[in-house]
């Protein structure tokens, strides 16, 4: 059985949403309580049983190479100082059996044009997207369940969730037939309709299992909304030669690229947090709201 081993993580983004914060350090190391978003969605593809990651960054990226490049002064500091719990959370953020590639998207062209930049890496092997601003927690996390739902369909599966209608502008949505309980054969797609263009209020999150066809597809795409080379087309001229499954993930999502959804998922992050938790309840309780 053909199982994913390779991950697509597009960083090349601007982050204009989260100006001034990301004038000069991408928005994809901004931290949700002590980890940076992008190690968030780098755990949940290793979950999965992904070890490939394959990072397509742009200028002012630097620090996401950095943050999973050995750091050698840190760790030698932290050995010699015997803080070795600190140094297993230093390491442990790129395990052994994980391999990280970048490759720089010279233009920004769009999302599926930088998912392009993939191609000679993906090989012709189905292959996963996680976009790491869309923050995503489940008692199981997201990937998994996706992984688990291409190796009973072997086709593409993308993850979706309901969004109020007036909302469908942020996302891209599916339309089509309920096959059973939160799976759906995707009939249309189209990126950012207006509420009465919508096929349904089915929106997509940033995950996605996709069969390689989807990149001859993106290719043959010309600009589509907002002048970008839209993943959504690539996936809208699939459907015509393969199915392509629309999943309602059992989970919660933080659009982390927009403040409001950061300033969420801090909160609730850090209250679930083991050791910060209790605290930072009691906190909340104390302030005068
Ligand atoms: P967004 O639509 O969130 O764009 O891209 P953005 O530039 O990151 O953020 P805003 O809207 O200006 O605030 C969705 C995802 O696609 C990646 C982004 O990094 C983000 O993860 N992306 C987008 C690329 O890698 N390259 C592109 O050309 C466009």
């Amino acid at each position: 059985m053909q199982h994913i081993t390779k991950a697509v993580f597009p960083v090349a983004g601007l982050g204009t949403r989260f100006l001034p914060a990301t004038k000069a350090q991408p928005k994809e190391m901004l931290p949700v309580v002590d980890k940076p978003l992008i190690q968030y969605a780098i755990e949940e593809a290793y979950d999965a049983g992904i070890r490939e990651m394959i990072f397509i960054t742009g200028r002012t990226k630097r620090p996401i190479e950095d943050h999973f490049d050995m750091a050698y002064e840190l760790e030698t500091e932290l050995q010699a100082a015997g803080k070795l719990e600190l140094l297993k959370v230093v390491q442990s953020i790129k395990p052994e059996d994980m391999e990280c590639v970048f490759i720089r998207q010279p233009k920004m062209l769009g999302l599926g044009h930088a998912v392009l930049c993939a191609q000679q890496l993906i090989n012709g092997d189905p292959f996963a997207v996680l976009l790491a601003d869309d923050l995503m927690v489940g008692e199981k996390p997201i990937m998994k369940q996706m992984v688990e739902q291409f190796a009973e369909w072997r086709a593409s599966i993308i993850a979706v969730q309901e969004v109020p209608p007036e909302h469908t502008k942020r996302y891209g949505i599916v339309g089509g037939t309920h096959v059973r309980d939160r799976l759906v054969d995707v009939a249309k797609i189209v990126e950012k309709p207006a509420p009465e263009e919508a096929p349904s209020n089915l929106g997509v999150a940033g995950r996605y299992i996709l069969t390689p066809g989807v990149l001859d597809e993106i290719r043959m795409q010309p600009k589509g909304v907002g002048g970008e080379i839209q993943l959504t087309d690539g996936i809208a001229g699939m459907l015509r030669r393969e199915k392509v499954f629309a999943y309602c993930y059992e989970g919660k999502r933080y659009d982390c690229g927009s403040k409001e959804g950061f300033l969420q998922a801090s909160v609730e992050l850090a209250l679930a947090h083991p050791q910060l938790g209790p605290g930072f309840r009691d906190y909340l309780k104390n302030l005068e709201l």
